[in-house]
């Protein structure tokens, strides 16, 4: 691997502190770095290299996880940190960054290759942009020049536009690097595995076999201390326009013709713009939003989203967000995909559930009275990772009853299941020039085509209500009509925390 300089803009931020330096660490303890490189930390805060580093250290030790964690191999890997104090919106600061650049490429006696992580709030996507430009830090005559830009990547459909125009201007496409942090869990890259390199399951990938489909990625956690940007954002822009859609395309794009980037992205493109438009006025009957109200949960009050420190009190945000997506191509013609998402649901779980179609003709009664619903595949993205085939069985004795039962594979059932976090999969991706887990400029442009109209929908509550729902339930009773009115129901992979308690099995 080439020798490189990772330029952090927002270095002192959360994101840095929680996720990329933990995740530099680990891949630095695993040799997937090259012995040396170097991290420069780019801020407006006055701090010096060391000061950097004992900071660096002070949050590994919280975020890494600890079976990873070691004194030893944090001091290390901190003497590749250094910091630039300097103010991104000032032109003139960047001939010192371009110095101190030139500087760090002579210590590691390599060429200029640079890797800017945009951390910073969105807004300064562009000018950071430019500034670079003008100091001719993007031009690739000497070492390769790279750029990862975090979510939210646009506000809507014409800013999204608008940013890709900014960053054309001093970078080609194949310098971008999009990050959703979705395709970087290694749950998510098993489902091209299991889907592609298995023979069992791709012939019944259809509308022939599949009933429906749903994706749920829950949180319990409510809007912590990100009311600023949540309350201006909502559970459509922060988690359905990318995550959600990242994870249907994977589930329903075509099978690639190789495992190349842009072979993979070219599929999931084509998912993207097969959706089905969902126009304005059509909304109230594919969408539902809900917001979380005042509840009890096991003797504490939690507060609504509208008393969360931050957050107007009259706020019409949605906090929750389900949808019925149709894919208008061959092999998915009339299967709903339906997708969910909340905060201060029951619990936190991401998982896909293929819902396959029951047998024309049923001869074995079902245990119980249950009604014959068909095998389930259940693809748990987090927690508990794993794969979970539920199939029916013959119970012992008398007869033939069928009860349902599940073939499970857990992550945690592999002697080395430590699974490596997004953030370490995509910076290792990029630093090799790897862009098949980024998101390409094309996709971006379709997601925000197809949501772009609900969002409009959603500046009229009055046809486009936001239900309340109570903290710690599974949101508003009106998503379960969603799914009602097709002969369908979600599946639950807990009950309702505030009267049942917690539990989550895949
Ligand atoms: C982020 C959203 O992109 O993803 C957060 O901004 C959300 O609101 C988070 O909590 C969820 O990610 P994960 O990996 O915890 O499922």
């Amino acid at each position: 691997m080439e020798k490189f300089i990772l330029v952090i803009f927002g270095a002192s931020g959360d994101l840095a502190w929680r996720k990329l330096m933990p995740a530099l660490y680990t891949l630095h303890q695993q040799k997937l770095l090259p012995e040396t490189f170097k991290v420069l930390g780019v801020g407006r805060m006055a701090m010096t290299d060391e000061t950097f580093r004992a900071k660096t250290i002070d949050g590994l030790s919280q975020f890494v996880p600890k079976s990873k964690y070691s004194d030893e191999d944090a001091r290390n890997f901190a003497t590749n940190l250094h910091f630039q104090s300097m103010d991104t919106s000032e032109v003139n600061d960047y001939a010192e960054l371009k110095t101190r650049l030139e500087s760090l490429s002579d210590s590691l006696a390599c060429e200029a290759n640079y890797l800017f992580y945009y951390a910073t709030p969105p807004l300064m996507y562009t000018t950071i942009t430019h500034h670079l430009k003008a100091h001719n830090l993007t031009c690739q005559d000497s070492g390769w020049k790279r750029v990862i830009i975090e979510k939210p990547y646009g506000h809507d459909l014409a800013s999204a536009l608008e940013l890709t125009k900014e960053l054309s201007q001093a970078f080609a496409e194949d310098q971008i690097y999009r990050i959703d942090h979705y395709l970087g869990k290694e749950t998510v890259q098993n489902i091209l595995v299991t889907r592609f390199s298995n023979s069992i399951f791709e012939p019944l990938w259809n509308h022939n076999y599949i009933k429906y489909v749903e994706i749920t990625s829950s949180e319990a956690l409510g809007v912590g201390s990100r009311a600023g940007y949540y309350d201006t954002a909502g559970a459509m822009r922060d988690m359905v326009q990318n995550h959600l859609l990242q994870l249907l395309a994977i589930v329903a794009m075509e099978p690639p013709t190789t495992a190349d980037g842009n072979a993979i992205r070219d599929e999931m493109v084509k998912v993207f713009q097969s959706l089905r438009k969902i126009k304005e006025e059509e909304v109230p009957q594919y969408v539902v939003r809900g917001q979380y109200t005042e509840s009890q949960i096991h003797g504490e009050t939690i507060k609504a989203y509208r008393q969360e420190d931050g957050i107007a009190p009259n706020s019409k945000t949605e906090t929750y967000m389900a949808m019925a997506c149709y894919i208008d191509n061959w092999r998915w013609s009339g299967v709903p995909f339906y997708i969910r998402t909340g905060k201060r649901l029951p619990t936190q779980v991401t998982e896909i559930v293929i819902h396959f179609k029951s047998n024309p003709h049923r001869i074995f009664a079902q245990k119980d009275g249950l009604t014959d619903a068909g095998n389930q595949l259940i693809i748990r993205i987090q927690p508990d990772e794993g794969l979970l085939l539920k199939i029916g069985m013959k119970v012992p004795g008398a007869g033939f009853q069928v009860d349902k039962v599940g073939l499970d594979f857990h992550y945690s059932s592999l002697t080395d299941h430590y699974i490596p976090q997004a953030y370490e999969r995509l910076l290792c991706d990029c630093i090799q020039g790897d862009s098949t887990l980024f998101q390409r400029n094309d996709a971006v442009e379709a997601t925000w085509k197809f949501v772009q109209p609900i969002i409009d929908a959603f500046a009229n509550p009055r046809k486009n209500p936001i239900y309340g729902y109570a903290a710690g339930t599974w949101g508003p009773e009106r998503a379960n009509q969603l799914l009602a009115k097709d002969g369908f129901e979600w599946r639950y992979p807990c009950k309702n925390l505030a009267s049942d308690g917690v539990y989550c099995e895949l």
